[in-house]
């Protein structure tokens, strides 16, 4: 794995669109400028995410190092454990739900759902264009609402990294071992139910055989 930190190709039980299986969440970012026009192109991709009523309840808020007065905002955000790494990467953002219904306020009960749809968009669009994104739970919200006054009824969602990927050996040493573990995930029987929750499907049960 270690001459191939690069590859983290997913194992997975059934073949799969190979964007899904080379994605993965690195923690080492190179010291090379995301240019703005491809910055452009990940965030189009958000852009045209399905979401529930066509709401479109996302927003992010976006800094690269050219800016690094904004750039070091969003950074102060994040919790000790992801500021050892993060720092590396040239662009990071704040994804924000908008957790009411424009029209009448009424609370929209998928923005959250529909902020990570988009999100994962983004995550695709930039695999494709040999980008890598790290996202992360890991920050101060209430700083960050603060900071860069968010409005009532917006909700901070994740914090994201994005840039290429850079060397192993830049990373602090506790870190490089989680880089170089494999992926895994959970199996289809584990999750993917029919008739009762907590029942496996037979369309994956029959798989597993
Ligand atoms: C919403 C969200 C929050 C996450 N928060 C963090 C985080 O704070 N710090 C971190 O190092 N990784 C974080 N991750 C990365 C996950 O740990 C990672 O996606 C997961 O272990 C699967 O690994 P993979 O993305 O490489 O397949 C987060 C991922 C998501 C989607």
């Amino acid at each position: 794995m270690k001459e191939n930190f690069a590859e983290k190709v997913a194992s997975t039980q059934y073949p799969v669109h190979e964007l899904i299986s080379r994605r993965w969440s690195p923690r080492a970012f190179a010291d090379r400028v995301v240019p703005d026009a491809d910055l452009r192109r990940v965030l189009e991709a958000a852009r045209w995410a399905p979401s529930s009523a066509n709401e479109q309840p996302w927003s992010f808020l976006v800094a690269t190092k050219a800016d690094p007065d904004d750039y070091q905002e969003l950074f102060s955000c994040l919790v000790p454990g992801n500021k050892l790494w993060a720092g590396q990467a040239p662009v990071l953002m704040l994804s924000v739900a908008k957790l009411v219904f424009e029209e009448d306020g009424t609370p929209n009960r998928h923005a959250m759902h529909d902020v990570g749809l988009a999100v994962e968009n983004m995550v695709l669009q930039a695999t494709a264009m040999g980008l890598f994104v790290h996202q992360m739970a890991g920050f101060e919200v209430d700083k960050a609402r603060k900071l860069f006054a968010i409005p009532p009824r917006y909700e901070p969602a994740a914090m994201i990294a994005l840039g290429y990927l850079g060397d192993l050996g830049t990373l602090p040493e506790k870190l490089r071992e989680r880089e170089l573990s494999p992926r895994d995930r959970k199996p289809l029987t584990e999750f993917v139910y029919t008739g009762r929750w907590g029942s496996p499907s037979s369309v994956v049960l029959k798989g597993a055989l």
